[in-house]
């Protein structure tokens, strides 16, 4: 996948390309966690970020795309919440701040990227935090349905451990690295995508 500006085309609709709702899989890998500061790195259009401002989380949402972001911006004034935007490229931001979650959905760059934008999730996290990872797994391409096309920006499970451990954080806890089957609706009936999720956290 390429630069912004591929995105901020992709995302010039007004029709969200992700949709609104939350993605499937992030109330139950957030359910039971102590609300706090959440990081969405790669938010898109923001369907997640504004999710978890419903749920009383202090919701930012980060994005190369200043298109993207603006949907997201919109879609947060609908539901009455506040999140704070910032446009920056994930690969190499890097911030002071703490947060008490950060996920990422679908960040799908270059190896090289990709580990500076996982390990930068890892050390941005308050003690007690937990960082969610979930990508395109390299089985898709074969097995699965949709997803991007190109090997070089597929990752797996154990990649992405390897990413977050690249963090350096002594106290990094892994809780889950696997490969996780999404349910997708296609004009041609149901179809099932193979994804990768990882879940770890800094020992409070
Ligand atoms: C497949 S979309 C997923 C969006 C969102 N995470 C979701 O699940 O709805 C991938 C997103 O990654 C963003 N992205 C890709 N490379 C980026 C980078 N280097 N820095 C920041 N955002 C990036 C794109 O702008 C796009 O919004």
């Amino acid at each position: 996948m390429s630069g912004s500006g591929h995105w901020d085309e992709r995302y010039s609709a007004e029709e969200y390309v992700w949709k609104t709702d939350p993605h499937q899989f992030l109330a139950s890998e957030v359910e039971g966690l102590a609300i706090g500061r959440s990081l969405d790195l790669a938010t898109g259009e923001g369907r997640n970020a504004v999710w978890l401002a419903t749920q009383g989380w202090q919701s930012t949402g980060l994005d190369f795309s200043a298109v993207g972001l603006a949907k997201g911006a919109k879609l947060a004034e609908s539901v009455g919440v506040t999140v704070e935007w910032i446009h920056a490229d994930a690969t190499v931001w890097t911030t002071a701040d703490k947060f008490d979650l950060c996920v990422v959905f679908y960040l799908q760059v270059p190896q090289a990227q990709r580990t500076a934008a996982f390990a930068a999730a890892a050390q941005c996290l308050a003690p007690g935090g937990t960082v969610l990872v979930v990508g395109h797994d390299r089985a898709n391409l074969r097995d699965g349905y949709g997803g991007p096309q190109d090997t070089n920006v597929l990752y797996s499970a154990d990649e992405v451990q390897q990413d977050l451990l690249a963090s350096e954080l002594p106290d990094l806890v892994i809780d889950h690295a696997g490969q996780k089957l999404r349910s997708v609706e296609t004009a041609d009936g149901g179809a099932v995508a193979i994804d990768c999720l990882v879940r770890a956290h800094r020992a409070a």
